[in-house]
């Protein structure tokens, strides 16, 4: 058989990790930082708290304590791996790539490694692509990791957005496999609508010489939020070719418990279903798929063989959902 006749291979997640920093900034912090309230934050959001990055702490260093974890629980090492890709909003520098210098800390040596920048849909993205080489054949192991350092581009006096976001990180193990049929990544989905990028960006950026701070009309968001992922979530689920009641478990960007809740009601699924971390997460953008993920996973909620939707969206607007059947034939 020539190499173009062979089927694809299966894109199986075998591994997972994360990471948090220590510090914690609950909402009762925020109160006294600026005028806010606990039940404010709480009744709107869902968000008890967040992890905030140390001074001296990097988006690499935390992409790199979320690989490991993710590498040991697939049984494998950073030199097994043929690519890194890491979703960021919040890179260490403007270059190079934040996954270049993750590269050089795990010792991947014979990785290629490179950054996608899709905000909040970062990690769906991510799993995109990744899927997307290993299916064609360019790549057979791939970590693919969410990472933020999302404080350090709030602006600590404005209410309306500083209370919602947090640090983080949250790896995956993806591996070719020639006999898993039906398992792993079944489908995977990502739009993009440039009309909508004022309602959420960052003021700064090379051409305006300073980082910036994050802008945001909040209704707007929500709005098309609540639509595109619903939508997102029907093309990739008769994408896969399940059926709604065929997901086993919902684990959703965690922006906003309203949000979550939405969905929830459009597919059906019960409460105990749906990963929630965003009361003490945050919301941790590219990270925060990978990071809900990698907790139900250890909590073993999530099994092997259980069939998983993802969906986030964020500035761009960029969206996305995917349908994983998770771990691999005993
Ligand atoms: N504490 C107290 N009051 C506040 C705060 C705060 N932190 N922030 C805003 N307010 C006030 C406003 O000033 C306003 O006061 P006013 O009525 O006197 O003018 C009032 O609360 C209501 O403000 P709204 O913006 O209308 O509040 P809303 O109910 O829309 O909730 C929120 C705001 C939580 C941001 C909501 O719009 C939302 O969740 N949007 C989705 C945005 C999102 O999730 N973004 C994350 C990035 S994108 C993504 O990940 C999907």
């Amino acid at each position: 058989m020539s190499k173009a006749e062979m089927p694809f291979p299966s894109v199986l997640i075998t591994g997972s990790g994360s990471y948090l920093p220590e510090k914690v900034l609950t909402n009762h912090d925020l109160a006294k930082m600026m005028d806010t309230d606990d039940e404010w934050i709480r009744q709107r959001t869902g968000i008890s708290q967040r992890h905030i990055v140390g001074d001296d702490e990097l988006t690499s260093d935390m992409a790199v304590h979320a690989a490991h974890r993710a590498l040991e629980m697939a049984g494998l090492t950073a030199s097994d791996m043929d690519g890194i890709i890491v979703a960021t909003t919040t890179p260490d520098d403007t270059f190079p790539s934040t996954a270049a210098t993750v590269q050089r800390k795990l010792g991947a040596s014979q990785a290629f490694a490179f950054d996608v920048q899709a905000v909040c849909a970062g990690f769906i993205y991510a799993l995109d692509v990744a899927d997307a080489m290993i299916k064609s054949g360019k790549a057979k192991k791939i970590v693919v990791i969410g990472a933020e350092a999302f404080s350090r581009i709030l602006d600590w006096n404005d209410r309306s957005t500083a209370v919602l976001f947090g640090d983080g990180a949250g790896a995956v193990i993806l591996e070719a496999s020639d006999q898993a049929k039906g398992w792993g990544i079944l489908s995977s989905v990502i739009f993009t609508d440039g009309r909508f990028r004022d309602i959420l960006y960052v003021d700064g950026g090379p051409a305006r010489g300073k980082v910036g701070t994050v802008k945001m009309n909040g209704q707007d968001v929500f709005k098309h939020a609540v639509e595109k992922l619903a939508s997102g979530l029907d093309q990739a689920i008769k994408q896969s070719g399940l059926q709604e009641n065929d997901i086993d478990w919902l684990v959703p960007h965690q922006a906003n418990v309203r949000i979550i809740n939405y969905l929830q009601k459009k597919l059906k699924m019960p409460d105990e279903k749906v990963v929630r971390t965003v009361s003490r997460h945050a919301n941790t953008s590219a990270a925060s798929i990978p990071l809900a993920f990698d907790e139900a996973m250890r909590e073993n909620r999530i099994q092997n063989g259980d069939v998983v939707a993802f969906e986030g969206i964020g500035g761009g607007l960029a969206w996305g959902a995917s349908i994983v059947r998770i771990g691999k034939p005993a």
